[in-house]
């Protein structure tokens, strides 16, 4: 579904990723890890064409989507949960979601997409007609999933979704990936919560200073003494 082959992207004279290649099947959770300022948001960017590529490319189900713009990306089927979520505070918790439900331009699909996320999230659904800022940062990772599960994405691609969490938020949103996965989105998952984020995965890389040093399934990396001595401490 999503092949990405010798990728390099930067800012300025920076070079931050080196040469990254690796594929997503439909239907996989697949998770990247790696260590603060390996480069993961800065992939996940590059994915979504908010940050061109210097070189290499990514293809979705076959087509180059490296260099067309983001919102075109988007219509193809990516939902991108951002690191720091980027929510409408002004608005009600509602509003947000049918926001994301706009680009179907599809009014049934759109319900049907909402009535599915308040299902997942039944907060959401109590607490609809709330302001998205009188929110708390557990409960705004879920809007913002909600957000992008209701433009009715084929990839899902989460940014550190446990970052800034209570353990307890944490729980709540890794528990939905299952479900949403089983829903037929495939997702593409970066955490730093290694221990986390593999076990859930059906495959793994591991993120270095730019640069891919380790893949397998989530299973076969957390048993991978390297990464467990480097990430786990054990
Ligand atoms: N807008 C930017 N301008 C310049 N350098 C940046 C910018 N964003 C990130 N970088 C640099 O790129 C490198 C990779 O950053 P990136 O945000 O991709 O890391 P990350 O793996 O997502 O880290 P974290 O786990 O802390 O989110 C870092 O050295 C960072 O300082
Ligand atoms: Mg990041």
């Amino acid at each position: 579904m999503l092949e990405i082959n010798n990728l390099s992207s930067g800012y300025g004279d920076v070079q931050v990723l080196r040469g990254i290649s690796l594929s997503v099947a439909e239907g996989e959770v697949v998770s990247i890890v790696g260590a603060n300022g390996a480069g993961k948001s800065t992939l996940v960017r590059t994915i979504m064409g908010t940050l061109p590529a210097t070189a290499g490319s990514v293809a979705l189900n076959g087509q180059t989507i490296t260099g067309k713009p983001a919102h075109e990306i988007a219509r193809l089927g990516i939902a991108q949960v951002m690191e720091g979520r980027r929510l409408f505070n002004h608005m009600t918790v509602e509003d947000n979601l049918l926001i994301g439900g706009d680009v179907l331009r599809d009014k049934k699909r759109s319900r049907d997409n909402l009535d599915w996320v308040y299902y997942l999230f039944p907060k959401l659904k109590e607490r609809r007609k709330q302001l998205a800022r009188s929110f708390s940062g557990g409960e705004q990772q879920m809007l913002a999933i909600g957000r992008a599960l209701m433009t009715g994405p084929k990839l899902l691609l989460l940014d550190e979704p446990s970052i800034g969490l209570a353990p307890i938020m944490v729980e709540t949103v890794f528990e939905k990936l299952p479900e949403i996965n089983a829903r037929g989105i495939t997702i593409f998952l970066v955490e730093q919560d290694v221990q986390r984020s593999l076990s859930l995965a059906t495959r793994g890389y591991v993120l270095e200073h730019g640069e891919i040093v380790l893949s397998g399934s989530g299973q076969e990396l957390l048993q991978n003494d390297g990464l467990r001595k480097a990430y786990l401490g054990i």
